[in-house]
């Protein structure tokens, strides 16, 4: 199937519904950095997008956060030593990230920029590495757009590394169907965009496998890796269910440190995390 074909049948995300994600994420904002942005299962996943942008990206070079929400990993990098610009789609998340910014006397490390995914081509500068963590190109209306944009962004030989909900997460299919709600546990298998609740809102998102991911990277970006992440730990929504058995569950943690970017196991989990490289 031609390239054109193919981007057509994906039904793009229109204003309305880009706005109602917005929205979702704006209702959020404030308390983003509590159970719901940034728990225990959370937090161990970004330890994970951390150590691979150091490894990918020297310290001292220039980020992009595309859907930095709060700021957490912006500021992580900046404390590292990098130059970063956080961008989000929502307002609420950007005035999180420029306040976490000026309390850590970083301001000068992270501009903090209002500015949607399917905006990228208002920025102008260069980036060593690009960055996405947990999800935000899913809410991306055009996949093939973004990696024109980021080809355009960043320099020669840098490095994409983005954190991807992917289809087959199989806590989630369990979860749910043992509940009886099969329709919510088959929502990561919809074809384009599924409305997905959060705080009475409605986040529109699109569902990836890790090789329907690249396929709108492919022409401009090599493939260096791809892993899963919270495979057989918990999704970072059933952390009650993480917290009653802890040390049963870091013991899964460590096999997803393991066995995560083994062949198909990497094809599953809550996200995957996926690292290219510009040709
Ligand atoms: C699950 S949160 C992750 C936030 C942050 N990266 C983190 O790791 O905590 C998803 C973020 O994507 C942002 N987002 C949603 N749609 C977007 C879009 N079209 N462009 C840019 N950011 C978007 C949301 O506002 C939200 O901050």
């Amino acid at each position: 199937m031609g390239y054109a074909n193919r981007r057509s049948m994906e039904a793009s995300l229109n204003e309305a519904q880009l706005l109602d994600t917005q929205r979702a994420f704006d209702s959020v904002a404030a308390d983003y950095d509590g159970p719901r942005g940034n728990n225990e299962l959370i937090q161990r996943m970004r330890v994970t997008l951390w150590d691979t942008v150091a490894r990918e990206v020297p310290a001292g070079s220039q980020l992009l956060d595309i859907g930095c929400g709060t700021g957490i990993d912006a500021l992580e990098f900046a404390s590292r030593g990098y130059q970063v610009v956080a961008s989000d789609w929502s307002p609420a998340m950007v005035g999180r990230t420029r306040s976490r910014a000026a309390v850590a006397g970083l301001e000068s490390n992270v501009m903090a920029v209002h500015l949607g995914v399917q905006e990228l081509d208002q920025l102008k500068d260069e980036f060593d590495g690009i960055y996405s963590n947990f999800g935000p190109l899913n809410c991306a209306p055009d996949l093939h757009a973004v990696a024109e944009q980021c080809a355009r962004l960043i320099k020669p030989g840098g490095k994409l590394v983005f954190s991807v909900i992917g289809r087959i997460c199989p806590w989630e299919m369990g979860h749910y169907a043992m509940r009886g709600r099969f329709r919510r546990a088959s929502v990561r298998g919809t074809r384009g965009p599924a409305a997905v609740g959060m705080n009475k809102h409605t986040i529109w998102t699109y569902y990836y496998l890790p090789r329907e991911f690249y396929r709108a990277f492919d022409s401009l970006f090599s493939l260096e890796s791809y892993r899963a992440l919270s495979l057989f730990m918990p999704p970072p929504y059933l952390v009650d269910t993480y917290r009653r058995r802890r040390s049963w569950y870091e013991r899964m943690g460590r096999l997803d440190d393991r066995l995560g970017a083994l062949p198909l196991l990497r094809d599953m989990g809550d996200h995957f995390l996926i690292v290219m490289r510009k040709r």
